[in-house]
């Protein structure tokens, strides 16, 4: 079968590829650097033409509120139109658990415009909504991060990191590896549109700040993590289940302190 794996460069994109070219399928990784855009719709129609399913991994390059609303509104819009046009019969994408909880954030917001116009397209699809990555832990610290106190001696003086520190709330988390995503995108990929939302969730809850405190400590990362309620996620207060699956989610295998063991080995 002929497959469009739109943001077929990215992290996911990139392993869900491999992951269906070695099933035998024929796939198309599309990324504005192969000449497929979904923005300006540059390579799109040919790049659909005789595809049964599309998979949405793309995201947007900026995560300014106005310009990620922009990218899923406009990226969705063009991508439906086009995949109507080519008689796709089933339009995969990736989201993230609790994006309807997350609202105050921009990048949420955007989220949800995506998943607004897919269900409202009327074409077949089916939606996976991710917990967040191991793999970008890094990301949200780096997100998090303020200066700790005024430095009081110059801070070039200090190794980098030093004198900042990472301000997250206490709130639950239910984090996954990208490979798990990907084998879980696979498999929604080869199957029937459920029509609706799949959840995907790792096998273990923590507390964030606990766990962005493990990865920097097993990184070396001098930051300090200061646990704080009013701390916002992208700019959305977090509540205990606000990045929480529902009751029944599909539970992946690895176990973040095996990946934190195999991520800390030496490339
Ligand atoms: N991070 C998390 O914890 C998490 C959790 C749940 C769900 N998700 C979702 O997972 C999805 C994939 O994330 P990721 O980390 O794999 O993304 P990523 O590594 O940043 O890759 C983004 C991809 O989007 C492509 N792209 C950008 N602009 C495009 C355009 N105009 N047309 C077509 N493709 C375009 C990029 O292509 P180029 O390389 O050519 O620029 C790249 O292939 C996102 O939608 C995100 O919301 C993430």
């Amino acid at each position: 079968m002929k497959i469009v794996v739109i943001g077929g460069s990215g992290l996911i994109g990139t392993k869900l590829v491999g992951r269906l070219r070695a099933s035998g399928h024929e796939v198309v990784a599309a990324s504005p650097a192969s000449g497929i855009n979904t923005i300006t719709g540059e390579g799109l129609a040919a790049a659909l033409a005789g595809a049964q399913v599309v998979v949405d991994v793309a995201n947007s390059p900026s995560f300014e509120d106005s310009a990620v609303l922009e990218f899923f509104r406009t990226s969705g819009r063009n991508l439906l139109a086009a995949e109507a046009a080519a008689g796709v019969a089933h339009h995969v994408a990736l989201s993230v658990v609790g994006t309807d909880r997350l609202l105050e954030s921009g990048y949420f917001r955007g989220k949800m415009a995506q998943e607004e116009l897919i269900a409202a397209s009327g074409r077949p699809y089916t939606i996976l909504r991710s917990t967040q990555f191991f793999d970008f832990l890094g990301g949200i610290a780096q997100s998090a991060t303020k200066p700790a106190t005024k430095p009081a001696t110059k801070p070039a003086t200090r190794p980098e990191g030093q004198g900042m520190a990472v301000h997250l709330s206490s709130a639950s988390i239910q984090p996954v590896v990208s490979d798990d995503v990907a084998d879980a995108m696979a498999d929604v990929t080869l199957g029937a549109p459920v029509n609706g939302i799949v959840e995907l969730a790792g096998p273990e809850t923590f507390r964030l700040d606990e766990l962005v405190r493990r990865f920097l400590d097993a990184t070396q990362d001098p930051r300090q993590v200061v646990a704080d309620p009013q701390a916002r996620y992208f700019g959305a207060l977090l509540d205990d289940a606000s990045l929480l699956p529902g009751p029944a989610p599909r539970l992946a295998p690895t176990r973040f302190g095996d990946w934190l063991a195999h991520a800390r080995q030496p490339a």
